[in-house]
């Protein structure tokens, strides 16, 4: 599937240890920055489909997602621990000139792609 990179954020904008949460063209995407590196991700967790921002945690590698707690590795989506849930959808991310650029499809994300928020 093609994909464009998009110049989402200022790399100095994202603190060591954090995540934030942005949409690109349409696309739900996670950034999260630990020791010094950057991770795209899609910000939905293959659980129950719950965004990973504003209450998601980056600790040792890996997001977790704020609703149950499953943690997924940042380099590679997989999920960690016995939950078996299935791999966090990866976007490629680099930086230029200060800023962070991520690739995403040029299509459209499906309703399969986008967060859903939980009823409280
Ligand atoms: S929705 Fe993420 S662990 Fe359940």
């Amino acid at each position: 599937m093609p994909e464009t990179y998009h110049r989402v954020v200022l790399a100095q904008d994202v603190p060591d240890r954090s995540l934030a949460g942005f949409v690109v063209n349409g696309w739900p995407v996670l950034i999260a920055r630990e020791e010094g590196a950057f991770h795209a991700l899609i910000n939905r967790c293959t659980h129950q489909a719950a965004s990973f921002t504003p209450d998601g945690r980056v600790r040792r590698g890996a997001v977790m997602c704020p609703l149950h707690g499953a943690r997924f590795k940042l380099d590679n989506g997989e999920c960690l621990g016995g939950a078996g849930y299935a791999p966090l959808l990866r976007f490629s991310v680099r930086e230029v000139d200060g800023w962070i650029e991520v690739a995403v499809p040029d299509e459209a994300p499906g309703a399969e792609h986008l967060p859903v928020t939980p009823l409280s």
